[in-house]
């Protein structure tokens, strides 16, 4: 990328400096938080053999890998991201799978050189709610698309239809007394897109047709012996790491606080949450 101020620089920095938690805690998202949901926005794109497709926001290539299995023979799949750290971990991913038709780019989607009209779709696994502005960015990746072929990706429902979210922030508050400052309505972040209007009235101001908005619903399932593991990653990334940060010498009682919260709603030797997204499809 080049050194000029970008739009998306905030996230960029954000994301780059969680990389290395991100990276640690991907066993738990991928397992445990994202499957489903990733799963349905990789269904309904109806990629084909032979096609080329772009995955935005690809972190470290889960989607883009699994995307060119599904296209093989004489598929190609791009991941684009924004951290340089999320893609160097995503092309060492991908060699280890031994996967062909992938290559990866460190790119802001908002702005990126995404060609003429000669992708074949669009998917994205929770990479779309973060731009600055997501009718620009929508925008710029209809420009990519050939027409009529499938934008399709997930993004998370708002906060409290989330409890894999909710209950450990929560629960953190409770010991800092801290609230953060609410983002303002469709300020980026994991809830840039959570409102489905929004999310229909930026598509088709980016000029895409057909929007179909997916309620799809979840659980996030812990067995007991993995409750350590879980309550490790969620204090790594989001509300919870907020609150250690800011209050660093609580640390110790935010986590067990969380901890607790979590084996408190154990039910038969499993911790059961429930969670959210939108699975958005529309055409170019
Ligand atoms: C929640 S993570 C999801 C990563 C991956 N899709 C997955 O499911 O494992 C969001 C990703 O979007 C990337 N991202 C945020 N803003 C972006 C932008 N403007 N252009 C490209 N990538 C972006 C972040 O760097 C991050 O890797």
């Amino acid at each position: 990328m080049s050194d000029a101020p970008g739009p998306n620089d905030a996230q960029a920095e954000y994301w780059e400096d969680r990389s290395s938690s991100w990276i640690d805690s991907e066993g738990w998202w991928l397992t445990a938080v994202a499957g489903p949901f990733g799963a349905a926005a990789l269904d309904r794109l109806e990629a084909q053999p032979g096609g080329r497709y772009l995955d935005i926001g690809c972190g470290t290539g889960p989607t883009s890998i699994e995307l060119a299995r599904r296209i093989q023979p004489g598929g190609v799949v791009e991941g684009v991201d924004i951290s340089p750290s999320m893609i160097a971990t995503a092309q060492a991913r991908a060699a280890d799978a031994g996967v062909g038709g992938i290559t990866f780019r460190v790119a802001d989607v908002q702005v990126a050189e995404l060609g003429d009209h000669l992708l074949d779709g669009v998917v994205s696994q929770f990479g779309v709610m973060f731009f600055a502005d997501p009718t620009a960015a929508f925008t710029n990746v209809r420009g990519g698309m050939r027409p009529g072929s499938n934008l399709s990706f997930c993004c998370w429902q708002q906060l409290f239809s989330n409890e894999w979210m909710f209950v450990p922030g929560a629960a953190a508050i409770g010991i800092t007394g801290w609230m953060p400052e609410p983002l303002a309505d469709g300020a980026p972040g994991p809830f840039g897109l959570c409102d489905a209007n929004r999310i229909d009235t930026v598509l088709d101001g980016a000029g895409f047709r057909d929007i179909d908005i997916l309620d799809v619903r979840a659980e996030v399932v812990v067995p007991e012996e993995r409750i350590d593991d879980a309550v490790r990653s969620v204090s790594r990334i989001g509300a919870v790491r907020e609150q250690v940060e800011r209050f660093p010498d609580q640390r110790e009682a935010i986590i067990d606080a969380v901890r607790s919260e979590l084996h408190d709603r154990l039910d038969g030797g499993h911790l059961t949450l429930a969670s959210a997204a939108w699975a958005v499809r529309a055409t170019a």
